[in-house]
């Protein structure tokens, strides 16, 4: 990682502080090196400015190079990630506005900036993004794009079936799997739409996000967002298989007994799997116990394309954690993989959806 100091920035801290957290020498000048607005770039897998003030932003995207960073962009040609933070009146500005604008139309990534409590003592937008948010966007803007023109429909977490206003039976997914799929496939191009059960974890960027709390919710979001278009249907919510008869318009009174009634919920995949202009479809078994096989008839029975079996009662597999050891199972055969983070199981799931698409 190579670091770009502007004169604003060495007004807030020390070139010698990047320079330890860096690991590397820290450029702050046109001049530090005969050709670093040409050479820098030449090396960069991507470049990132966070913070982006207006003034770089406004240099950005009219092609004025008047110092190192602005030079190095104007001779850059892979991706940028930029992370505006200033004050909200700024930030609202329409000369601004229309200078994010214009680089956001040539492909520059723009993460940022979240409202809130602002350095000044207003508030409004303008706080610079999260690191994790920064990441995020880097991953997007590095990886490679072997999903794009591809729709894709993932959904995750669990579902809350009611007995009465304010009593449900879930289960205990946190939808870490369902969000690693749908942040890869978006990283890797695709155009993703989200259908999420109730869950603690962060919208992720640049997808399309539903939210749902019951199956009969969740039924509705997939089989409207699914069109003729989209490519794949990747089920990885924990969706109930079972549901209250009938919920409660009032709150049940407590007795020494209750008794409820569960009826068998909607199967959403048949639903998908049942039309004739379908989508590839991957659906997720949650097992205790090594039953790959009952996973296998699962996929057969229900039409599915792929399933990905796991056996949730391994430690550092199934819910909650961020780690998953899977089987892989399509009509070709079985996939096992080791204990790996999600993010590298959604990734190894999209492979071999590609390995079979045509
Ligand atoms: N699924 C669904 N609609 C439901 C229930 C489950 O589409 N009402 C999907 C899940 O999202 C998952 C797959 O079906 O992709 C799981 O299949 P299922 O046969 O329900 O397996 P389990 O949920 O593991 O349940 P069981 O082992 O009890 O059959």
């Amino acid at each position: 990682m190579s670091v770009i100091m502007t004169g604003a920035a060495g007004q807030f801290i020390t070139p010698l502080s990047l320079e330890v957290a860096s690991r590397n020498k820290v450029y702050t000048s046109l001049f530090d090196a005969p050709m670093a607005h040409i050479d820098l770039p030449a090396k960069a897998d991507v470049m990132v400015i966070a913070p982006a003030t207006a003034n770089i932003i406004a240099k950005f995207a009219n092609g004025i190079a008047d110092d190192l960073l602005s030079t190095c962009l104007l001779s850059y040609q892979g991706s940028v990630v930029i992370a505006p933070s200033m004050n909200w009146k700024m930030y609202e500005n329409k000369v601004l506005q229309e200078n994010l604008g214009k680089i956001r139309a040539r492909g520059v990534l723009q993460v940022g900036p979240e409202k809130g409590p602002l350095a000044c003592g207003e508030e409004g937008p303008g706080r610079l993004s999260e690191t994790a948010d920064i990441v995020e966007a880097v991953r997007m803007a590095v990886t490679k794009k072997d999903l794009s023109g591809k729709k894709i429909l993932v959904t995750a977490g669990p579902t809350r079936e009611y007995i009465d206003p304010v009593r449900f039976i879930s289960n205990r997914s946190s939808g870490k799997m369902g969000y690693a799929l749908a942040m890869a496939a978006r990283d890797r191009g695709a155009e993703v739409t989200l259908v999420s059960g109730p869950s603690s974890l962060k919208t992720p960027l640049g997808v399309r996000f539903v939210s749902v709390e019951t199956s009969e919710e969740m039924l509705d979001a997939v089989t409207s967002e699914t069109g003729d278009d989209t490519t794949l249907l990747i089920m990885a919510a924990a969706v109930a298989d079972f549901k209250p008869g009938e919920r409660a318009s009032a709150k049940l009174e407590k007795s020494e007994n209750v008794s409820v009634t569960l009826h068998k919920a909607d199967d959403i995949i048949s639903h998908i799997t049942g039309r004739s202009n379908r989508p590839f479809v991957i659906g997720f078994a949650a097992e205790t116990g090594n039953n790959v096989d009952r996973a296998e008839k699962k996929m057969q029975k229900k039409n599915m394309d792929m399933i990905v079996f796991n056996d949730v009662s391994e430690p550092g597999a199934g819910f909650e954690v961020d780690t998953n050891r899977v089987v892989i199972i399509d009509r070709k055969g079985r996939t096992a993989t080791e204990l790996l983070s999600k993010d590298s199981v959604a990734d190894m799931v999209l492979d071999r959806f590609l390995e079979n698409s045509p």
